[in-house]
């Protein structure tokens, strides 16, 4: 029940790892926050340093090169960030030739600022310019600032293939699309990512099989906007309505996307995220209870239960629409989990509005929620627009109700598996015990048990005796 979703809090800033090839001399050191699309993003960032003569290491002091991949989506983590950029010049002290870069959303957001007027960073790269990489490198190296934060319309990164780092061996996460144009008023995703734009489709399927031949067994389906996803041959989502007639005629959606990676590669699970509630269709819910391959677990985040609140948020649903979309999703998939992002004390939530989230979150009953408390990001409509009101206390207040009571619902969603078999992915071992395994079922409930002797990365049926608010504890059958 984390309040932190995206790259687990403990994996957040961890120094990142991957194969080390031989040959490479230079060493690079890279830190990721925020979403899931950043840690991949840093893949890649890996993979096209890897050809320019970088290995990665954990140690800082003994780096070429650091890159932090940064989030800009609330306050916080910007701030994380820039105490991360004065440990990083308190290690330039000692190495003198290491460069520092910032990569990702506050590079796109404050562009050159870190550069020209704070001169803490070597090197400003967002997150759609990795490929300029190499010739940055070179300006950086010939004692020049560099800088390259231009948004695309087409770089989805479709032919590079991530370096996977710090992987369990047995997950792994492929985007399938970039930016997002759904604009809510809260959200600086928008002008930090760029227009939303899908991969092709052949690439995407090729980067799975590329993992199954790896031993891969789970892939997770990534970007801010899954369900708007579609294949017309390239460029903008927004442009769709000009494509000819034979490109609308062969466009690849969502759900068909699903649907041909899960027939072709039988044998592995996939996931998905994020799912937007005004975006998601019935194909994709149909195509779900199609395959046993494709997990029951859908991330919805709703932000409010208030359609008033929705509607100064710009989301373009309302609570009723919202609540359609999940009795559908019960009627199809009975047997599906669901969470939430919600958002506490955005500008003019009234208690009324509140108690409609905390009603909405009844009617639902969430297996697992993701819970902020409303932080004003400079750029998004709602800071020009929106006076943000609600007093500290009273967003903190509210955002503990929320999770107080995603809390009991967690728990009631958890015990509902008590005396039920479950299909079980081996993840590894569990942290707090070195003899136990650690996995995940369908429904993305981690499931623990007695080590016996399957491996990581096996199937096991697991019968559930007891729980937690967060873990299944079960044995194997
Ligand atoms: N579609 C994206 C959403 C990215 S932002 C995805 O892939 O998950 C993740 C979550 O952060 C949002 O769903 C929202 O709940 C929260 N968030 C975004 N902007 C915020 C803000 N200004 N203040 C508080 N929470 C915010
Ligand atoms: Fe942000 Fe809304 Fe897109 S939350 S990422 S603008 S769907």
């Amino acid at each position: 029940m984390g309040s932190e979703k995206v790259i687990e809090e403990k994996k957040q800033g961890q120094a990142l790892l991957t194969e080390q090839i031989d040959g490479n001399s230079k060493k690079l050191y890279i830190e990721s926050y925020g979403c899931q699309m950043n840690l991949n993003d840093s893949e890649i960032v890996a993979s096209i340093l890897s050809k320019e003569g970088f290995n990665t290491t954990h140690v800082m002091e003994e780096a070429d090169l650091v890159l932090v991949n940064t989030c800009s989506i609330r306050e916080k983590a910007e701030q994380t960030v820039r105490k991360r950029l004065e440990k990083y010049n308190a290690v330039k002290k000692i190495n003198p030739t290491m460069k520092v870069g910032v990569l990702g959303c506050m590079a796109e957001r404050l562009k050159a600022k870190f550069l020209e007027e704070e001169k803490i960073v070597d090197l400003v790269v967002g997150p759609d310019a990795y490929r300029d990489l190499p010739n940055l490198l070179e300006e950086v190296n010939a004692g020049r600032d560099a800088v390259n934060v231009i948004l695309s319309k087409e770089e989805t990164y479709a032919d590079v293939s991530p370096v996977r780092l710090n992987s369990n061996g047995v997950s792994a996460f492929v985007s399938i699309t970039r930016g997002c144009d759904n604009m809510c008023t809260f959200c600086v995703v928008p002008f930090t990512r760029g227009r939303e734009r899908s991969r092709d489709p052949k690439s995407i399927l090729e980067e799975i099989n590329e993992l199954v031949s790896k031993n891969y067994k789970e892939i997770t389906l990534l970007g801010q906007n899954v369900d708007s996803y579609l294949w017309y041959g390239g460029g903008l989502k927004k442009d769709f309505k000009n494509a000819s007639d034979i490109a609308k005629a062969t466009a690849v959606d969502f759900a068909q996307l699903l649907d041909l990676a899960a027939t072709k590669f039988p044998k592995i699970r996939f996931r998905f995220s994020t799912s937007n509630p005004q975006d998601m269709s019935l194909d994709v819910i149909h195509t779900m209870s199609k395959h046993p391959n494709i997990c029951k677990y859908i991330h919805l985040p709703v932000q409010s239960g208030s359609t008033t609140v929705l509607q100064r948020m710009n989301r373009q649903h309302t609570r009723e629409e919202y609540i359609e979309l999940i009795d559908n999703i019960r009627r199809i998939l009975p047997d599906c989990a669901l969470s939430q992002d919600m958002i506490a004390g955005f500008c003019g939530e009234t208690e009324e509005e509140h108690k409609d989230t905390l009603s909405l979150m009844e009617y639902v009953k969430y297996d697992f929620g993701f819970m902020f408390a409303y932080s004003e990001r400079p750029g998004t409509p709602a800071a020009k627009k929106m006076p943000d009101d609600v007093p500290n206390d009273v967003k903190k207040r509210r955002l503990n109700e929320i999770i107080q009571l995603q809390q009991q619902h967690g728990l009631y969603r958890m015990e509902q598996f008590i005396g039920k078999t479950v299909e079980v992915l081996i993840e590894g071992s569990s942290k707090k015990s070195d003899a136990h395994w650690k996995g995940r079922n369908s429904q993305n409930a981690v499931v623990v048990f007695p080590k016996g002797t399957e491996k990581v990365g096996d199937f096991v049926q697991v019968y559930i005796e007891n729980c937690t608010s967060a873990t299944l504890i079960g044995k194997k059958v």
